[in-house]
């Protein structure tokens, strides 16, 4: 197997992110550094990756998560916070999620040890729609829908033109979904803020057409092998 795709079924990295790893001189095989991408490792072989020895490729795992609020989607947390991966400890692979989601927003979360799947998802260029159900405060005039679906500037950043549906406008708030395919940091919450409408609460409900419909607030479930492949073709 060739050493990139070694690297990123063991979920360590994507393969583009793997090849610049082993260019990079932070590969080993064997003990010894090796700086072409292209070339095979072997049964048995020791690969390291930035010293920490990379296990042997793992079957590819695909779960969604129904992340609760007050839960980190980071490794580690320095303040001591809930991280997601302790919502799948009997999962034994080491999966990661797919993107981020804020301490803050619950909802559709997809962990996997696929790093291609994983980076393909995330890159804006596969324009791959994040939906998700906003309760804002306040009234959403026709103008701020209009202006959030043209795009925002959210602080030195135009955000891409969205998706945009009022659910509900009461006196004092509207539900409204929003689908969106970048990933800027807060993008949603600052994209609400800019037309002058705070976010109260943020779930996301769907990744392009894999819905989190009944799940659970803090429970997991195998994708279907048919979401899996929808993924891997978009
Ligand atoms: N946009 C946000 O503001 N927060 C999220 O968690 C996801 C998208």
């Amino acid at each position: 197997m060739r050493i990139n795709k070694y690297i990123s079924t063991a979920g360590f990295a994507s393969r583009r992110k793997a090849d610049e790893l082993v260019i990079n001189g932070a590969v080993k095989v064997n003990g010894v550094t090796v700086k072409q991408p292209g070339i095979d490792v072997k049964d048995g072989d020791v690969v390291e990756v930035n010293g920490r020895k990379i296990d042997k490729a793992e079957r590819l795992v695909y779960i969604m998560l129904n992340k609760p609020v007050g839960y980190v989607t980071t490794a580690k947390d320095e303040k001591d916070r809930r991280i997601v991966s302790d919502l799948v400890m009997d999962v034994p692979e080491r999966i990661f999620p797919v993107g981020r989601l804020d301490y803050n927003t619950s909802g559709l979360l997809i962990m996997t040890n696929d790093g291609d799947l994983a980076y393909k998802m995330m890159h804006p260029k596969h324009k791959m729609y994040k939906t998700y159900r906003a309760t804002v405060q306040g009234i959403i005039s026709p103008e701020r829908v209009n202006k959030l679906r043209k795009g925002v500037d959210i602080g030195g950043f135009v955000t891409a033109p969205a998706k945009v549906n009022v659910i509900k406008q009461t006196e004092r708030f509207a539900i409204v979904e929003i689908s969106i395919y970048e990933g800027k940091n807060r993008q949603v919450r600052k994209m609400f803020a800019s037309v002058g409408n705070k976010v109260q609460e943020l779930e996301r409900v769907a990744i392009g057409e894999i819905y989190l419909a009944r799940l659970m607030t803090g429970h997991y479930r195998k994708l279907a092998p048919k979401e899996i492949e929808y993924l891997k073709g978009y």
